[in-house]
């Protein structure tokens, strides 16, 4: 971690409820909007039921802006592709546990390539499936929906689970950053920030927001 960012609420606006037509603008509106991060979700078809979009789109909205790129990989094999990545412009990548054999190796690779290293967890996985690599991890993403899709309704009870991996990361890594996504609004993100997140995601409602600066400043308030 190079910055003091780890300390404070960020939003994460994920392209996915972007209109595509004209992405690039989007992303720029995001940007201006005060939003640090850009969240960017990757789904093959295998490990989620549905296929968004790779590296080719990636490589192409790297020159739009220079906040950092979030991006969460639904991907199967997450191994074979994190190079590919790094490369067309990924600061940080995210994978998920559940996809991969090896996720201490991964970390490593990632690690490797510059980026910082994220694991995800559906909201079945178990809390005791991540306390080993946690001392590894610059973030940890809670899922709130089952991934594949946006515009699913939040899910109240990963509250618990949040809010146990916070004291787990206060314990061992206090740096990791705790990051949620899914059905992620003004209010579901109260909950978020009361229950340990620091880092959320957030596609409908802040694509849908008409006062996007707003929307950033509500998110990111303190608890
Ligand atoms: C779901 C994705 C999310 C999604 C969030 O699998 O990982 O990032 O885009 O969308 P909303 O905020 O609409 O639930
Ligand atoms: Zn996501």
């Amino acid at each position: 971690m190079s910055d003091s960012t780890e300390y404070k609420n960020i939003l994460s606006p994920s392209i996915l409820a972007a209109d595509f037509s004209i992405l690039g603008e989007q992303i720029r509106k995001a940007d201006e909007a005060g939003a640090e991060y850009i969240h960017i979700d990757v789904m093959d078809g295998v490990f989620v039921p549905s296929i968004s979009f790779g590296m080719p789109v990636i490589e192409t909205i790297r020159k739009v802006t220079d906040k950092t790129f979030d991006v969460h990989l639904m991907i199967v094999e997450p191994e074979r592709f994190v190079k590919e990545f790094a490369a067309c412009g990924a600061d940080s990548i995210t994978f998920h546990l559940e996809a991969t054999e090896d996720a201490e190796e991964l970390i490593e690779q990632i690690h490797a390539l510059g980026c910082r290293a994220g694991m995800a967890v559906k909201p079945k996985t178990p809390i005791e499936a991540v306390r080993k690599y946690l001392d590894k991890l610059d973030m940890l993403l809670v899922m709130t929906v089952e991934p594949g899709f946006g515009g699913q309704s939040f899910m109240e009870n990963q509250m618990e689970k949040l809010a146990a991996l916070r004291a787990l990361c206060a314990e061992r890594n206090p740096e990791c950053l705790l990051e949620v996504d899914g059905g992620v609004n003004a209010q579901t993100g109260a909950l978020c920030r009361q229950s340990g997140a620091n880092v959320l995601v957030a596609g409908s409602a802040f694509f849908k927001a008409k006062d996007k600066a707003a929307f950033v400043k509500e998110i990111e308030a303190a608890v």
